[in-house]
């Protein structure tokens, strides 16, 4: 049979066009394991450690000790952070970002079921399969186990640690994080004074675009009708502005918007610098491009993994040039490849292509 392979298609498009910022992040290391060289990604547990908190004293214990009694290590912590943001310059933000991945949906569950390389060229560009869905897939049972999984360690965290709850919950519009924050989050008992759980929804807290329809959102409506309490930002479009089923952002392109996304929650009029703890939950991809934005060395996160990051940002100057970034078309099959052991193969009847697949965007 002839077979022609796929090769990465390499066109340029420029599909976008971000304000580049004029703040610079780095991650501020000693106080999580997860920062240390020595702490296993894949197979770190973040319910087993207190989130990563290493233990340790900090400057600020010394003013806590005239209270006269003891402190947990998140409260130390939070202290510590309070304190970072009092002596620091008008101009400089500390704020710890827990980092939260939706738990696995119906695409993760396809991908591991197809293989990647079938998944990547043929089957993600469906809606779905004849039993599964995973168009904006929502969560598999297991990943709202996982979502239930880290509210059950919140919870343990406020009764035990006293931990401050997030000041400021964002939520990427995808269905699986809108999920994963509602079962994370929805019923803790939060200690008195807490912000209360009205995540604010931000379209550039989404997954990276590619051609998979899994990065297709759903309508503003939509998402209004299942969490009808929950605040969307201004200027959300109703229908998806970004994913066309034929270009990809590229990871520079991502990084771009995470930056700017990024500055929409440090120094904003909706939060202070007494608002350091803030709650994101979003996605495998976007997640490790921002921690590429702050600096933090590569941690990958498996479905429903929380990392928090403590981020240090600081105005360096005007926001000025406006920045063009790429994104590159994605070539697929348009039957199921003949195989998908280590890479993808059309069969002959199905050349690779650069338009989508779903003609239904
Ligand atoms: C910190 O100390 C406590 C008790 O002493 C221990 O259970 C916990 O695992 C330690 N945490 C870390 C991150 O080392
Ligand atoms: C459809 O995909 C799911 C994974 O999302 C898999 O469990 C199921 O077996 C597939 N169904 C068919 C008919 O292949
Ligand atoms: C939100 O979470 C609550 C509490 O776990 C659950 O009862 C409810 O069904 C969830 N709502 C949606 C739309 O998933």
């Amino acid at each position: 049979m002839k077979v022609s392979a796929l090769s990465p298609a390499l066109l340029g498009l420029v599909a976008s066009v971000h304000a580049a910022s004029s703040i610079e992040y780095s991650t501020v290391t000693g106080y999580f394991l997860q920062d240390e060289t020595a702490t296993d990604a894949s197979t770190f547990d973040y319910t087993a450690v207190n989130f990563g908190l290493i233990n340790r004293t900090y400057p600020v214990d010394q003013e806590l000790k005239r209270h006269g009694k003891d402190f947990t290590q998140w409260e130390r912590f939070y202290h510590q952070v309070q304190k970072l943001n009092q002596d620091s310059h008008k101009d400089v933000e500390y704020k710890v970002l827990f980092l939260g991945r939706h738990g696995e949906g119906w695409h993760n569950a396809a991908e591991t079921y197809y293989g990647t390389p079938a998944w990547n060229c043929y089957w993600a560009e469906l809606d779905g399969n004849s039993t599964a869905t995973w168009h904006d897939a929502a969560l598999t049972d297991n990943g709202i186990n996982q979502a239930l999984i880290a509210h059950a360690f919140w919870q343990k965290e406020i009764d035990e640690q006293h931990i401050h709850t997030p000041d400021n919950y964002f939520v990427s519009p995808l269905t699986r994080t809108l999920q994963t924050a509602n079962y994370t989050f929805s019923g803790l008992s939060l200690p008195d004074g807490s912000a209360t759980f009205k995540p604010l929804i931000k379209e550039l807290f989404r997954e990276g675009i590619s051609i998979h329809t899994c990065d297709h959102r759903r309508s503003k409506s939509y998402i209004h009708e299942l969490f009808p309490s929950w605040p969307i930002e201004k200027g959300f479009a109703e229908t998806d502005q970004l994913w066309n089923g034929v270009t990809a952002e590229t990871s520079g392109a991502q990084d771009v918007r995470s930056s700017t996304v990024l500055g929409e929650v440090f120094f904003s009029s909706a939060s202070s610098k007494r608002d350091a703890f803030v709650s994101v939950t979003s996605h495998s991809g976007e997640i490790s491009s921002i921690l590429r934005v702050v600096g933090h060395r590569t941690f990958g996160l498996s479905t429903g993994a929380v990392i928090p990051v403590l981020v240090k940002a600081e105005k360096v100057g005007e926001a000025s040039a406006t920045t063009a970034v790429s994104w590159t078309v994605s070539a697929h099959c348009t039957a199921p490849p003949v195989t998908s052991v280590s890479a993808c193969v059309c069969p002959s009847s199905a050349a690779p292509v650069t338009t989508p697949l779903v003609t239904d965007v």
